[in-house]
């Protein structure tokens, strides 16, 4: 078994991570939930690959990230297994997952390293949330903190709203970074938060800050695909840069399909299998007139 990958990208580890954050080299991050947009991201260069939870939104069509499950988690956090080669693949754990008792948060996470294949778990929350963290690093699973908009915390918070925005908010940001640099974790999330608070913490903490909505200080960016690639059907927040419109480009390539399926244009002579010559003769068959419409 060699130690690197032989390829010409070494994978990136919880040591990168840590590494590029000392030698001031930007951390990319995206999240991906399928085979294709996995395997185009890792050959792309990302080095942080998340199957969030926002997979109950952008993929699944739920309102709040909420109701998804650990089955359907793992189900896609198995397809984006099989496609990453060099990125580092964390596994949100959705709502409910790391609830209910330690041990039951330690199993989930197991299966999400077990059954999914992923290198580390991320967790929303701070302080709150140390004891479970300390029980996943105790089982050898790295783990990836979130801060701020807690997406779900959305009830708690009333809505997705910009936290740390006053002086206890703030001081209990930096409180949570403390606390989940002091245990040990992969890198943390902030998300929502004022870049001014966010800067504070990066240079606070010796923990990699992930940035989304939260300025360019950070360690390193990340961006919901679907967000980045114009596949979501609501304006986007003031955070998210949209580097292509994949939605448009996809419903114009279905129109047109529609339109030649309609037309009788599509499939044309070419993309058509034919008999050979002597199975046509024993069929007593010419080879098929072209439909009207085909060149
Ligand atoms: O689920 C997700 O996409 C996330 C990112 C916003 C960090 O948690």
């Amino acid at each position: 078994m060699s130690i690197t990958s032989g390829d010409f990208r070494q994978r990136v580890t919880v040591q990168t991570l840590a590494e590029k954050k000392r030698k001031r080299e930007p951390i990319v991050s995206l999240t991906a939930y399928d085979y294709a947009t996995a395997r185009l991201a890792d050959e792309a260069g990302v080095d942080l690959i998340l199957v969030g939870d926002s997979l109950a939104q952008v993929v699944l069509g739920y309102d709040s990230t909420l109701p998804v499950t650990v089955e359907e988690m793992l189900h896609h956090t198995r397809a984006v297994r099989r496609a990453v080669k060099h990125a580092f693949l964390v596994a949100d754990m959705p709502f409910g997952s790391y609830h209910a008792g330690s041990r039951k948060a330690v199993e989930n996470a197991v299966r999400f390293v077990k059954d999914g294949g992923a290198e580390a778990v991320k967790i929303e929350g701070g302080i709150s949330r140390l004891d479970i963290i300390h029980r996943m690093l105790d089982a050898e699973i790295p783990v990836v903190g979130h801060i701020g908009l807690t997406p779900q915390s959305v009830h708690r918070m009333g809505g997705y709203k910009v936290q740390g925005k006053t002086a206890p908010a703030i001081d209990a940001l930096l409180a949570d970074a403390a606390a989940l640099d002091r245990a040990g974790v992969a890198a943390i999330v902030l998300e929502g938060i004022p870049r001014e608070v966010a800067a504070r913490i990066t240079a606070q903490v010796a923990t990699p800050t992930i940035g989304i909505g939260a300025g360019p200080e950070c360690d390193g960016q990340i961006l919901v695909f679907h967000d980045l690639a114009g596949l979501t059907f609501h304006p986007p927040a003031k955070f998210v840069r949209r580097y292509c419109n994949a939605g448009e480009l996809i419903a114009q390539a279905i129109h047109g399909y529609c339109d030649d399926v309609r037309s009788a244009a599509f499939p044309a002579d070419a993309e058509s299998y034919h008999l050979p010559r002597e199975a046509s003769r024993a069929l007593g068959e010419a080879a098929p007139a072209p439909l009207a419409g085909q060149k």
